[in-house]
C-alpha cells in the first residue's frame, strides 16, 4: 500500500477480531490493510491465550492420563516421564504454524499486513510505526479499532513474569513448581492451575467470590469445584490477596486473608499465578486525537452498530464491551464490516457460548439459573448426569452433567450448562439450537446417535419437559 492512496478500511489489531474483520473486508472488495504491532498475527488469542493454554491443557491431560488412568484401561506403560521442553516445544509449533496460516489467508484475499504500532492522527489518519522503524501514515475511509487487552495486574505486586507470573509467564515456566498458587478462580487460573496441577504442582486457589468460575452457574460451579478439589486442587474462597513479599530461600509469601477480614495468614509459592481480568488495551492509540473517551473500566464506548463518537470509527473485540472471548470478537468482525459495507450484521449476544478447557470440560450458553430467578422468569430446570450416559460410562468418563433451563409456559431453552468429557463440542448443539429459539421438546424429539455423550443433551432436554428415559 503506498502511503497516499485511500484505503476503505483499515483495521487496528491482528487478533481473532482484527484479522477476521479485515479478511471478511477483503472478501467484500473493500481496499483493506491490517495493522498489528506484535510481530505476528492472530493477538493475544493466538500468541499468548486460546491456542498455546489448549496445547498445555492437551498435552498435561495425555501425560497425567498415561501415568494415573491407563492401568485401569489395561494398558500397562512403563517410565512415563516429563519432557518439559519438549511440551514447550510442542506448544510453540502449535503457535507459529496458526500465526503463519493467518499470513497466508492475509495474502491469499489481499488484505495489506502492515507490522507496526497503529496511532490516530486523525479519524482517517494512520500512522504506523514499523517494527522496523520506518513510519508511514495510511489514509482510509473507515478505521475499525481491535487492539484487544492484557492481563489486570495488582498495585504492589510486581508481575516478573518468572516467579509472579500472568498468564503469559504461566504458558512457559521452565520448571514446574513444587508450589503453584493461584490468583483468581476464574477461566485462565483453573485452566492453568489444571496444567500445572497435571504436571505436578501443588496449586492453591485463591478467589475473592464465594464460588469458581466467575459467574458461571451455581449448581455447576459446586460440582466443578468437588471434581478439581479430587483431582488435587486447593481452594480458598471468599478470601482476599493483601500483597506477596518474597522469602528468605527465594520462594514467594501471598499474604492473604478472609475476604470480610480476619483470619491472616501466609501461603509460600514457588510461582504465583495472577489472573484475575482482563482490561482494555488502547495505549499509545491516540485516542485523545480523535476525541474519543475511555469509560470507567477503559473500554472504548460503541453503539449498536460499533460505531464509536468519532467518525468513520468502529470498534470491537476485548477492547469494547461484553464477553472477553475470541468467537465473540470474531462475530463483531465480521458484523461490524457489514455495516461498514452498508449492509447489516448480526451478533446475538444472548447466545455467546463459554467453555473453559479443564478436564472435564465445562461450557454453557444463555442464562444461569440465579440469573432466572433474579429477573422473576417462571422456569424448568431437566439436568442429566453423565453417570447414567452409557458412552461415557464405557470411555469410564463420566464426570458431569447436562442441564437445562427452561421457560415454563413456552418451553423455549433459556440457559444450557455442561459439565463433562468434550462438553464444549456439545455446547455447540445447545448454541445452535437457542440461536433458532428451540424448545426443549424440539431437542427431546430430535434422534442423537447411540451410543453418544450427546445423548446426554437429548435425555436433560427430556427431563426438562417431561422425564428422561435412563435416569
Ligand atoms: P487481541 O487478541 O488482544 O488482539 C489485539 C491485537 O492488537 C494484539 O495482537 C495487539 O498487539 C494489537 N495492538 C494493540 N494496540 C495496537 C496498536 N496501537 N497498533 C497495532 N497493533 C496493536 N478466548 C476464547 O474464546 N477461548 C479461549 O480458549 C481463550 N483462552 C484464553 C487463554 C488465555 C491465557 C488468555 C489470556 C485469553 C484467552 N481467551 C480465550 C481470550 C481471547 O484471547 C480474547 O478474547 C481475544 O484474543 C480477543 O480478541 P481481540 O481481537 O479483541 O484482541
Ligand atoms: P476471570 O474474570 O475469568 O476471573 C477472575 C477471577 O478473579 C474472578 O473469579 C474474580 O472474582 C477473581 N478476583 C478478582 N480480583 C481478585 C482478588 N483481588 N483476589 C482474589 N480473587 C480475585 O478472569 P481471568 O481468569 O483472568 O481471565 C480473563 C479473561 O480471559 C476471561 O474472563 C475470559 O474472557 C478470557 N479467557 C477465556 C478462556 C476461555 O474461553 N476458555 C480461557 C482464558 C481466558
Amino acid at each position: 500500500t503506498s502511503s497516499n492512496e485511500e484505503l476503505d478500511l483499515v483495521v487496528i489489531g491482528g487478533g481473532p477480531g482484527g484479522y477476521v474483520a479485515a479478511i471478511k473486508a477483503a472478501q467484500l472488495g473493500l481496499k483493506t490493510a491490517c495493522v498489528e504491532k506484535r510481530g505476528t498475527l492472530g493477538g493475544t488469542c493466538l500468541n499468548v491465550g486460546c491456542i498455546p493454554s489448549k496445547a498445555m491443557l492437551n498435552n498435561s491431560h495425555i501425560y497425567h492420563q498415561t501415568q494415573h488412568d491407563l492401568k485401569s484401561r489395561g494398558i500397562d506403560v512403563n517410565g512415563v516421564s516429563l519432557n518439559l521442553p519438549n511440551m514447550l516445544k510442542a506448544k510453540s509449533t502449535a503457535v507459529t504454524g496458526l500465526t503463519k496460516g493467518i499470513e497466508g489467508l492475509f495474502k491469499k484475499n489481499k488484505v495489506a499486513y502492515h507490522k507496526g504500532a497503529g496511532k490516530f492522527l486523525s479519524a482517517n489518519e494512520i500512522e504506523v510505526t514499523g517494527l522496523d522503524g520506518k513510519v508511514e501514515t495510511l489514509k482510509a475511509k473507515n478505521v475499525l479499532i481491535a487492539t484487544g487487552s492484557v492481563p489486570t495486574t495488582f498495585p504492589g505486586i510486581d508481575i516478573d513474569e518468572k516467579q509472579i507470573v500472568t498468564s503469559t509467564g504461566a504458558l512457559d515456566l521452565q520448571e514446574v513448581p513444587k508450589k503453584m498458587v493461584v490468583i483468581g478462580a476464574g477461566v485462565i487460573g483453573l485452566e492453568l492451575g489444571s496444567v500445572w496441577q497435571r504436571l505436578g504442582a501443588e496449586v492453591t486457589v485463591v478467589e475473592y467470590m464465594s464460588a469458581v468460575g466467575a459467574g458461571m452457574d451455581g449448581d455447576m460451579a459446586k460440582a466443578f469445584q468437588r471434581t478439581l478439589t479430587k483431582q488435587g486442587f486447593k481452594f480458598k474462597l471468599s478470601t482476599k490477596v493483601m500483597g506477596t513479599e518474597k522469602l528468605a530461600d527465594g520462594r514467594v509469601g501471598v499474604k492473604v486473608e478472609a475476604a470480610k477480614g480476619g483470619n491472616e495468614e501466609t501461603l509460600e509459592a514457588d510461582v504465583v499465578l495472577v489472573s484475575i481480568g482482563r482490561k482494555p488495551y488502547t495505549e499509545g492509540l491516540g485516542l485523545e486525537n480523535i476525541g474519543i473517551q475511555v469509560d470507567e473500566r477503559g473500554r472504548i464506548p460503541i453503539d449498536s452498530e460499533f460505531r464509536t463518537s468519532a467518525n468513520g470509527v468502529r470498534c470491537i473485540g476485548d477492547v469494547t464491551y461484553g464477553a472477553m472471548l475470541a468467537h465473540k470478537a470474531e462475530e463483531e468482525g465480521i458484523a461490524a464490516v457489514e455495516y461498514i459495507n452498508g449492509g447489516h450484521g448480526h451478533v446475538n449476544y444472548d447466545v455467546i457460548p463459554s467453555v473453559i478447557y479443564t478436564h472435564p470440560e465445562v461450557a454453557w450458553c444463555g442464562k444461569t439459573e440465579e440469573q432466572v430467578k433474579q429477573e422473576g422468569i417462571a422456569y424448568s430446570i431437566g439436568t442429566f448426569p453423565f453417570a447414567a450416559n452409557s458412552r461415557a460410562r464405557t470411555n469410564a468418563d463420566a464426570d458431569g452433567m447436562v442441564k437445562m433451563i427452561t421457560d415454563k409456559e413456552t418451553d423455549r431453552i433459556l440457559g444450557i450448562h455442561i459439565m463433562g468429557p468434550n462438553a464444549g463440542e456439545m455446547i455447540a448443539e445447545g448454541v445452535l439450537a437457542m440461536e433458532y429459539g428451540a424448545s426443549s421438546e424440539d431437542i427431546a424429539r430430535t434422534c442423537h446417535a447411540h451410543p453418544t455423550l450427546s445423548e446426554a443433551f437429548k435425555e436433560a432436554a427430556m427431563a426438562a419437559h417431561d422425564k428422561p428415559i435412563h435416569f
